[in-house]
This record gives structure tokens, C-alpha cells and sequence, in this order.
């Protein structure tokens, strides 16, 4: 079992004492926990505040989204190393929400990967279909073309460097979950992309997530699933209870998988 990461997404959620309670009551009741990459993606407003609470903790910090460019004349627009600086360990890129209203497309997508990289940032790069897409019978071809185009140039050494999130873009903030099999179905889908791009063992090692409508009571089958290494997590990452506990219920499910195998 590859170690699940719970990133939460907080979109644009959250003024700065918001944001302080929320952080601080995530760090008290998580703390002891280890077998789980933990990663909160505040808006950048809240970034430094964030991190000067989670520094030395078992928390990491996120942007959600970056530019490609290192710096300059770009109204609006914050850099990599301007997410380094600020304490960033990762980046969400390409979520549909930034492909849908601000029309990213996988060049761009590429770009940004590159320009997280070079600041070793590490990128949580979402792909995902639409219903109609869905419906038409063209997940994979749209999820293959989102890998082909996105992850186009990277050696696998930058390649392993990734998170890779599958998010079903009608399942996202809609509460209408994919079935666990029909997430792994993809998600196993991707696996073998990666497999035939790079090698079986980069396919062996890169983690992906699974995002929409992920929930306390949705977590646990999802993350069973052998191709779902843990969840980029939107709406239930906005609320202590619920994201402490798709985190305390992942860390469980580890710590019981470990146990099974060593009897
Ligand atoms: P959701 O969002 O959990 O609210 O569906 C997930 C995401 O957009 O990453």
C-alpha cells in the first residue's frame, strides 16, 4: 500500500481567523498522526498565516494554483517561488474548476507543472472527465489525452515527483461521489497510461488521489480500492470534524492493512 495523502482544498473559502481556528484545530487533533501525508490548500491570502501555525507540524501547506512564469509584469498572478517563500510544499494544478472558468488547458497545465518543479514544489495535478463526456463513453480517451498532453516532456524522474488527482468532474461538489469501482476503474486506467509512458515501476510508485465528494463516510471504501491513494478533499476539508476524520479514518484503514500483513 503506497502511504494515501488527504489534501483539503479550501477554494475560496475562508477569512484569515477562519482560517487560523480551522488550522489550529486540524494541527490539535492530528497531530500524532504519521502514516498519512496530511496538506491543507488555503487561497493565498491566508498562506503565511497558515504556515507559521503548521511549521514544525505534521501538516503541510498548498497553493492552488501558480503561474509559469518566475516573475514579472503579470497583474495578479503569483509565482513558484513566491509559494516556496511563503512555505509551500505542494501546488494543485489544473483543477477543473481553474480548466472550466479560466480556461486552462493541458498546455498550460504542462507549463505550470514545470515551473512548480523547478522550485521543487511538488504538483497535485488534477485530471478528470465531465458527465458528458462520461455519458458519450469517452472517460478514458479524455483522461488519457489529459496525461499524454499534460505530463508531455517530463523524464520520469520529474514525473515521480507528482501527485496525480482523479477527479470526475460531475462528482465534484455535488455529492454525488463515483462508486469506489467506478473510481478505481479509472483510476486503474491511469496506472497502466503510466505504466506504457514510463514503467511499471513509476506506475508502481506514483500516488493518485481521488477527488469529489469525498466525505467521512465515503473515505474508507474509496481509499480500500488498490489504485486510490488517498483524496483531494473540497467541501469536507472546510469543516475541523469532517476533514479530521477522513484523515483519522485513512490513517485506521493503514494501520489496520499493515497489521494484516505482518500476521
Ligand atoms: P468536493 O471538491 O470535495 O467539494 O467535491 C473536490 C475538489 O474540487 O477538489
Amino acid at each position: 500500500m503506497r502511504k494515501p495523502i488527504i489534501a483539503g482544498n479550501w477554494k475560496m473559502h475562508k477569512t484569515t481567523l477562519e482560517a487560523i481556528n480551522l488550522v489550529n484545530a486540524l494541527k490539535r487533533e492530528l497531530y500524532n498522526i504519521e502514516n498519512v501525508d496530511i496538506v491543507v490548500c488555503p487561497p493565498f491570502t491566508v498562506l503565511n498565516e497558515v504556515s507559521e501555525i503548521i511549521q514544525d507540524s505534521n501538516i503541510a501547506l498548498g497553493g492552488q494554483d501558480v503561474f509559469w512564469e518566475k516573475e514579472g509584469a503579470f497583474t495578479g498572478e503569483v509565482s513558484a517561488r513566491m509559494l516556496k517563500d511563503v512555505g509551500c510544499r505542494y501546488v494543485i494544478i489544473g483543477h477543473s474548476e481553474r480548466r472550466k472558468y479560466f480556461g486552462e488547458t493541458d498546455e498550460i497545465v504542462g507549463k505550470k507543472i514545470r515551473a512548480a518543479l523547478k522550485e521543487e514544489l511538488i504538483p497535485i495535478v488534477c485530471i478528470g472527465e465531465s458527465l458528458k463526456q462520461r455519458e458519450e463513453g469517452k472517460t478514458f480517451d479524455i483522461v488519457k489525452g489529459q496525461i499524454r498532453q499534460g505530463f508531455k516532456d517530463l523524464s520520469e524522474e520529474e514525473f515521480l515527483k507528482l501527485i496525480i488527482a482523479y477527479e470526475p468532474i460531475w462528482a465534484i461538489g455535488t455529492g454525488r461521489t463515483a462508486t469506489p469501482g467506478e473510481a478505481e476503474e479509472v483510476q486503474g486506467f491511469i496506472r497502466q497510461q503510466i505504466a506504457d509512458i514510463y514503467s511499471e515501476e513509476a506506475a508502481n510508485l506514483i500516488r493518485i488521489q481521488y477527488g469529489g465528494s469525498v466525505k467521512p463516510d465515503n473515505i474508507e471504501e474509496l481509499i480500500r480500492e488498490k489504485d486510490i491513494d488517498g483524496a483531494l478533499v473540497g467541501g469536507a476539508s472546510l469543516e475541523a470534524d469532517s476533514f479530521v476524520e477522513i484523515v483519522k479514518k485513512s490513517s485506521a484503514l493503514v494501520r489496520s492493512e499493515t497489521s494484516d500483513k505482518q500476521k
